[in-house]
């Protein structure tokens, strides 16, 4: 677990943040850096602290699934939140990081347009391009005092192939676009997003952040059939949008059902949004869900 200062200067260079990236810790090679970020926030470490790996040996994905990318390609880093920071806003913030990645890869590869699958799964060419794992470390009593939530965030740039399993599932940008993404210019301006969307969030801006989700949300008005965690079973449901909270709402035979991030998942084939330039193999463990 090697530090590369490099890697942080060049990244420094770009950096147009007041707090987020400003505090970076970058290796070659981790297990997975959002329990280093848990870690790293007990110890103190502020709101929008960054560690980014070039490699995650263990790398983490949502329902306890894995998460892999080639090294030296991509972008897995994970963000010190301190949940005080957090008012009562964690429940939309998937949603909202979710947000900053699409806009910010939009930015960067206009005209193609990115779409989020429910809950934050990003989109580019109907693949998934992007992961979104936040977890939390709060105190029993439910207080936010003491607390600290890792968002950890993966982002399938210059990777040129992926295991077979995950052929029609993941892409990555460079897939799409044909060409390479400079990283760390990407990586610059989703930190200005997602302090942006977090300032956002913080001022009460709650409907501006469901609004823009809602623009960008794919799958509304399909019919797919959600699978129940723990072996629950299958519904067919057609997809409503997002309420308030972020939960899902779904048209059932039983009727209109609220559905909440971590409860279900579903698949559905995207209808494309963006040109598609390019098409090759996709990746495993970046199963969308
Ligand atoms: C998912 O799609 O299931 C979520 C994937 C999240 C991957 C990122 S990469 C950086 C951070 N560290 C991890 O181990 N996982 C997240």
């Amino acid at each position: 677990m090697n530090e590369l200062p490099d890697h942080i200067e060049a990244l420094n260079r770009l950096l147009q943040t007041r707090q987020f990236g400003r505090l970076c810790r970058w290796y070659d090679a981790v297990d997975s850096t959002n329990p280093i970020a848990l870690a790293w926030a007990k110890d103190g470490a502020p709101t929008g602290a960054l560690i980014v790996a070039e490699f995650q040996k263990r790398g983490r994905g949502r329902f306890d699934r894995s998460w892999s990318a080639d090294p030296g390609e991509n972008l897995t880093f994970s963000l010190v939140l301190q949940a005080e920071a957090m008012q009562d806003n964690l429940e939309l913030l998937p949603l909202a990081l979710a947000i900053s990645v699409a806009e910010t890869i939009q930015q960067n590869v206009e005209p193609h347009k990115p779409s989020i699958k429910w809950p934050n799964d990003v989109l580019f060419a109907g693949r998934k391009v992007s992961g979104i794992l936040v977890e939390s470390s709060l105190p029993a009593d439910g207080a936010r005092h003491g607390g600290c939530v890792a968002a950890g965030i993966g982002i399938n740039v210059n990777q040129s192939t992926f295991p077979s399993e995950l052929t029609g599932i993941a892409t990555s940008l460079f897939q799409v676009l044909g060409r390479r993404v400079d990283r760390f210019a990407l990586l610059a301006d989703l930190l200005l997003s997602i302090e942006s969307v977090f300032d956002v969030l913080s001022a009460g801006g709650q409907e501006d952040i469901l609004q823009r989700y809602r623009t960008l949300m794919s799958g509304v008005q399909k019919t797919v059939r959600f699978e129940r965690m723990g072996g629950a079973g299958t519904t067919e449901g057609t997809i409503l949008g997002v309420d308030a909270s972020g939960a899902l709402q779904v048209r059932t035979a039983r009727g209109v059902e609220t559905l909440r991030a971590g409860e279900v998942t579903f698949r559905t084939e995207i209808p494309e949004r963006s040109p598609v330039v390019r098409l090759a193999d996709s990746s495993p463990s970046q199963k969308s869900g």
